[in-house]
């Protein structure tokens, strides 16, 4: 029998039964909540409460008593949490005020539950659902509620996945909406449909000024190869009731692992955010038998955007504090040479840095050599960046991505029990992948072809002042 895997050193997990996404994600007075789809009862899918936690520096969290339960509406699917300052629900001011689905046997609607104690504690709408599903709708779910600022004051919109589309909702109160616009983002693939949709105001260039960013995750339900899930992110112009973007579209894939999926972001407005979170979904993969828990989260990713030659790209860079990382190991790996450092423990950050990390020619190639005999490749060759998981993994983990002309220069490895979350060109690409979960990461392997020398710094992760094994 396989021994219980060991959780992540820094990547959320629940306490015990299942976790898939994270909702309702907002900063209060500095502390960061995070809200999730949770079955307390089993480590499956199923039985849906919002688990809660918060934090002050995103990697260590504190759980918090479950937020909501399953009523007689339903099950507690996907949504958001706003803070009511203004009173305009009549919960009170400064109410959180939680938007959410409820699932009632595939029947869904959206609802309201209110906290006047930071969230410790949940009070469900008496008048729920606020917002029924038009007949013949079955996928009309996962509200994102953002406060807007108009010409005519204040109001409320609200983002909904239906189907193929996102819905906006207007309302003065949140408890009464009326649809103000429909929006179809790029689909990576047909027949898809989306969930979890977002809209985040995300810095240019770490700057003042700032650019709407729509994030949605793709589910294929038609494809015959079944396509594994994706999350996509899109530049749209937002006026506080429409979402339209430029042709041809700036947008594309947020992280090219299948795991990667249902993120969302707390956007505080202030200089560091926004900051987005993902489920990292192990339900094809990692439930092994005896846990007790199931479901991870991505580490949180801080956004910005950074413009290339075909437009603005999304950057996505690990939001990790520096007094965290204990450099243990730095080696700068001549050309044609192949650099093996140890890593004998599984909080990892490893950096790789290069003045072009490769030139036309060249080739850097970095991977991730567990116990077990199984590895994690990142190939960096002028034009692409492939990564592969060997042996591989179901669905198939090897791509191929494009990288960026004149590409940037650094990339991450973010080294945890069970994933791999790997950036690369500062982190305009991403790619997020899970390993089996009892393996140990034992040795970090470089081999530089390319024209110059690359750097490698490796560290070691220490929450707390308590090292991480
Ligand atoms: C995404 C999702 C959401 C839904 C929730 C149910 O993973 O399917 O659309 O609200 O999970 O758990």
């Amino acid at each position: 029998m396989s021994a219980v895997a060991p959780r992540p050193s820094f990547h959320f997990t629940p306490p015990s039964g299942w976790m898939n996404d994270p909702n309702g994600l907002i900063v209060v007075d500095g502390t960061f909540h995070l809200f999730y789809q949770h079955n307390p009862t089993d480590v499956v899918w199923g039985n849906l409460h919002w688990g809660h936690a918060t934090s002050v520096d995103l990697l260590t969290w504190e759980h918090q008593p479950v937020a909501l339960r399953p009523d007689k509406n339903g099950e507690i699917f996907s949504g958001s949490v706003v803070c009511d300052e203004a009173n305009t629900a009549g919960f009170g001011a400064g109410a959180l005020v939680a938007v959410f689905t409820n699932d009632l046997l595939g029947k869904e609607s959206q609802s309201l539950a209110h906290s006047l104690d930071g969230g410790q504690s949940w009070a469900t709408y008496s008048g729920n659902p606020v917002i029924t599903a038009p007949e013949q709708l079955a996928d009309f779910r996962d509200p994102k509620v953002l406060r807007c600022i108009g010409e005519d004051g204040c109001h409320w919109t609200m983002l909904l996945a239906v189907g193929p589309e996102i819905w906006l909702y207007r309302s003065a109160d949140l408890v009464t909406w009326s649809r103000s616009s429909v929006f179809v983002p790029e689909r990576p693939y047909e027949g898809a449909l989306f969930e979890v949709p977002d809209l985040v105001a995300v810095p240019i260039h770490n700057g003042s000024e700032k650019q709407w960013v729509l994030t949605y995750s793709v589910l294929s339900r038609t494809d015959p190869k079944r396509l594994p899930r994706t999350m996509c992110w899109q530049v749209v112009d937002f006026d506080g009731l429409h979402l339209s973007s430029d042709a041809p579209v700036v947008g594309g894939r947020l992280d090219h692992g299948f795991p990667f999926y249902a993120g969302m972001s707390w956007d505080s407005q202030d200089a560091d955010s926004p900051v987005l979170i993902a489920w990292l979904d192990e339900t094809q993969q990692l439930s092994g038998s005896g846990a007790t828990w199931c479901g991870r989260l991505s580490i949180p990713r801080r956004l910005s955007l950074v413009a290339a030659d075909s437009g603005l790209r999304l950057r996505q860079t690990p939001a990790l504090k520096d007094d965290y990382l204990r450099p243990v190991e730095a080696a700068s790996v001549a050309l044609n040479s192949t650099k093996t450092v140890k890593l004998g423990c599984r909080a990892i950050v490893a950096q790789v840095d290069g003045p072009v990390l490769v030139g036309p020619q060249g080739q850097v190639a970095v991977s991730v050599q567990f116990d077990d005999g199984s590895l994690v490749a990142v190939e960096l060759s002028g034009e692409t960046a492939g990564f592969s998981q060997r042996p591989e993994q179901e669905p198939v983990v090897d791509c191929q991505v494009k990288r960026v002309a004149g590409s940037l220069s650094s990339m991450v490895l973010v080294i945890d029990a069970g994933s791999v979350e790997v950036f690369v060109d500062d982190g305009v690409i991403a790619w997020s992948v899970l390993t089996p979960s009892n393996a140990k990461p034992e040795a970090l392997v470089v081999v530089n072809s390319s024209t110059h020398p690359v750097d490698t710094t490796v560290h070691r992760l220490v929450v707390d002042e308590g090292a991480v094994s």
